[in-house]
């Protein structure tokens, strides 16, 4: 549905109509920018909160079937005639808080043999907080089946590749998150804005948000308004707790310098480690196993235990989204 409704908007660029007035401005925007992305998401949002009633109709979210002859001239007028909303949500960069990254992070940590101990998680770059909860979803693949087996959200078929030892259990004793532009999922314009960068018509992704938003609404978790460099900075181990930093898809918006101060407190964090006070930063990010290699999305632990000091290991790769997750240890 994005792929035709993009095309047939790459066609009236430069056309002089209202796709043209709204975009203006944006237009040596840099890819990661992601500009079209902000604006389906911003289209997406009106007719997710009824502001664009005939357009629905033609968007699946809503119960509607895509027809790109008719939703086109429907988008074309609410372009018009909302070009006010349309503007100002095309400020604000994509938030996308994506619970099939979990299987990756989850599937990371039941690897820590440090995380048999009450585990502490911090998660950086955590948007609305949705995978600092985590635990509370059910995951299934190689290696058989883990979490809540009640759980609303379901991951199947999330692990590939080498098992995941699925009999290791996790005690998550806290949950904390940072993000400059945290989202709250129990408010009903946070449920709203984090569905609408959800492509409207991959309804498996929408309704494990659905589901996801509704464990957020009874476990509790923080997120602090702060930017990663920051939320470290003030981090601490304590004896006898597994302290987790984990993140997926974030590191390719922090700036080289605030990625430093990052790097140097995992490096403190990790030389204050002791067997009793185990470290374990773990993530999922788009990166290059070496230098000219393609990206790819890698699961990577580096762990510390004072006896055990690692270097980062590539535990697998996964989708973009997070599933699947493919294992290699
Ligand atoms: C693509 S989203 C991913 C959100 C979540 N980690 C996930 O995988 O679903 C990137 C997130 O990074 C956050 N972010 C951007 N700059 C940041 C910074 N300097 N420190 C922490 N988070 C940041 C954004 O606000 C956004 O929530």
């Amino acid at each position: 549905m994005y792929e035709a409704l993009l095309w047939r908007m790459t066609a009236e660029l430069g056309t002089g109509g209202p796709l043209d007035r709204v975009v203006a401005g944006h237009e040596d925007a840099p890819g990661p920018s992601a500009v079209a992305l902000r604006l389906l998401g911003t289209v997406h949002r009106l007719v997710l909160e009824r502001r664009a009633e005939p357009l629905a109709r033609y968007y699946p979210s809503t119960g509607g079937h895509f027809d790109l002859d008719a939703a086109w001239p429907l988008l074309e007028d609410l372009l018009d005639e909302r070009s006010d909303d349309v503007v100002s949500g095309l400020a604000r960069p994509p938030q996308t808080n994506e619970v099939g990254r979990a299987a990756a992070l989850v599937g990371a940590l039941l690897r820590v043999p440090g995380a048999e101990l009450p585990v502490r998680l911090f998660e950086l770059g955590a948007s609305a907080g949705l995978n600092l909860r985590a635990d509370h979803y059910r995951y299934s693949g190689a290696g058989g089946a883990w979490g809540p087996p009640d759980s609303p959200v379901r991951l199947a078929a999330a692990w590939a590749g080498v098992s995941t030892p699925t009999d290791r259990r996790l005690h998550l004793v806290e949950r904390t998150g940072c993000d400059p532009a945290p989202i709250d999922p129990t408010t009903p314009s946070g449920r709203i804005l984090l569905s609408a960068y959800v492509w409207a018509d991959q309804s498996d992704r929408l309704e494990r948000l659905r589901c996801a938003l509704d464990v957020a609404a009874r476990v509790p978790a923080e997120v602090r308004r702060q930017p990663a460099g920051e939320f470290v900075a003030d981090l601490r181990l304590e004896p006898g707790h597994c302290t987790v930093l984990w993140h997926s898809v974030m590191w390719q918006y922090v700036d080289p310098a605030e990625q430093a101060v990052l790097r140097d407190h995992v490096r403190r964090l990790a030389g204050q480690s002791s067997p009793d006070s185990p470290f374990a930063h773990v993530y999922l990010e788009p990166t290059r196993r070496a230098p000219g290699a393609d990206h790819e999305f890698l699961v990577v632990d580096e762990q510390w235990s004072h006896q055990s000091t690692g270097p980062a290991r590539i535990l697998g790769t996964a989708a973009a989204h997070g599933l699947p997750v493919t294992w290699e240890r």
